[in-house]
């Protein structure tokens, strides 16, 4: 019998819009993705590969794992790798849960972990937050016998916003080790301050906690599908005994093991994006807008005037070739997401938020 009760429920998850019906290029800045794409060198090795695609990959995603071990200084059999991170969160879902567990989500947070869990008939805990910013004190609240997962997307996607280290530190402390607590590092290489931590200092010491990366965002190979976590060496094993046996591709990984241990390069787009974000943000600072402090590499706006200045804000975007993200999908109706882009993008952005603005005047 297929699921059907429970499948009925779930809304399919939908991603940033990428075309304009009649336009040839487009801004698309709708998804979080890299504007730049991978390095020379990585896409070297992509064409490459792709004249060779008649062999099965190597399934354990060896010299991935060697280059990500030798770039995070942690052990080969603490690392999992998947077919974007967003596996990793199935592959979770579907090791811990049973019908009638509960898991505990930030509202507002990513919206695949409440797609997963409710497959796996699992019960959504949403915690609450302030004003848009995960309060660990809730979750804890929130905390039953039923409880098998906490998820928290950190920074945050939809929001960017992140959680201050000494709050995390002492909020992993108080979690029972039978829960599983999942850190969703998808944004992590963007922040560069000392009041953050992914998760990483913690896997050591708490064989509850799981965190994921992605190649998704800095590295720009999202159309790869490439995602990794970081957990105690148990989980790992299951993880690999329940995900599929080719699940990462040949070229995925290849270009993962390059671009990983590429820290110039990624230093230089972490500098472009902290000092975009930061002028995106001043600029827009300039209009009638609420702009919330996200650290990742977009933004997220309110609207004074709520869904009907969203409504005409995104119309006129769109007529510019420009596609932002609302954000209806997760029940907020009235901000809107922002992805960093090139130089050029962002320049255009900001000219086409200032026109916008001076004719609503
Ligand atoms: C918080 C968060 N987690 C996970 C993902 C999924 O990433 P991947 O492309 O690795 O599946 C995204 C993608 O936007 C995200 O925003």
């Amino acid at each position: 019998m297929i699921k059907s009760k429970i499948i009925k429920n779930i809304k399919n998850y939908q991603g940033g819009k990428s075309e304009i019906l009649g336009m040839k290029s487009v801004i698309k800045l709708s998804s979080n993705e890299s504007p730049f794409g991978p390095s020379k060198k990585v896409l070297k090795k992509i064409k490459e590969l792709s004249l060779n695609t008649n062999r099965y990959p190597e399934s354990n995603s060896i010299d991935l794992k060697k280059s990500i071990s030798k770039r995070h200084n942690i052990a080969i059999t603490n690392i999992f790798c998947a077919n974007g991170s967003d596996e990793i969160l199935g592959l979770i879902c579907q090791l811990y849960l049973n019908k009638g567990d509960e898991v505990i989500i930030p509202k507002n947070s990513f919206l695949m972990y409440e797609i997963y869990s409710k497959i796996n008939g699992a019960k959504i805990i949403n915690s609450q937050t302030n004003d848009f910013a995960v309060n660990t004190d809730n979750i804890l609240k929130k905390i039953t016998k039923k409880t098998k997962i906490i998820f928290i997307a950190n920074p945050n996607n939809p929001t960017g916003l992140s959680i201050p280290k000494s709050n995390l530190d002492n909020f992993i402390k108080k979690i029972p080790i039978r829960i599983l607590v999942v850190l969703d590092g998808a944004y992590a290489e963007y922040l560069g301050n000392k009041n953050y931590e992914s998760g990483m200092s913690y896997v050591s010491n708490y064989k509850n906690v799981l965190v994921t990366r992605t190649f998704s965002k800095i590295y720009g190979l999202a159309s790869l599908r490439l995602g990794w976590c970081y957990a105690n060496e148990k989980i790992i094993r299951l993880l690999d005994k329940i995900r599929g046996p080719f699940n990462v591709n040949k070229i995925a990984q290849a270009a993962g093991s390059i671009a990983i241990l590429e820290k110039s390069i990624e230093k230089k787009l972490i500098s472009h994006n902290t000092i975009w974000l930061n002028k995106i943000k001043d600029e827009l600072k300039k209009l009638p807008l609420v702009i919330y402090d996200s650290e990742a590499n977009f933004l997220f706006i309110k609207l004074k005037k709520g869904i009907k200045e969203k409504e005409n804000l995104n119309k006129y975007l769109l007529n510019k070739s420009i596609i932002i993200r609302t954000l209806d999908n997760y029940n907020i109706h009235d901000c809107i997401r922002i992805t960093v882009g090139t130089a050029k993008e962002n320049l255009v952005l900001i000219k086409s938020f200032k026109s916008f603005y001076s004719n609503e005047k």
